[in-house]
């Protein structure tokens, strides 16, 4: 699956970053050669770091 439309990253290259150390999706996208573009895969390719790092996603306040 993708997560990433604007650089085509899979949810599969997501989850090797994050086991590689990559903590946000910035940083795993850097491992993968690509930069954030649009920004609206941030937020899904974070939960899926943490997941896959074994932490809980950030509470969330809503104002
Ligand atoms: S969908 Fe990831 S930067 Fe645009």
């Amino acid at each position: 699956m993708i997560v990433c439309i604007c650089n085509r990253i899979t949810e599969g290259e997501v989850r090797k970053a994050a086991r590689d150390g990559a903590p946000t999706p910035d940083k795993a996208y850097a491992c993968l050669g690509c930069d954030v573009q649009c920004g609206c895969c941030l937020d899904y390719a974070q939960e899926i770091i943490d997941k896959e790092r074994g932490k809980r996603p950030p509470l969330r306040l809503v104002a």
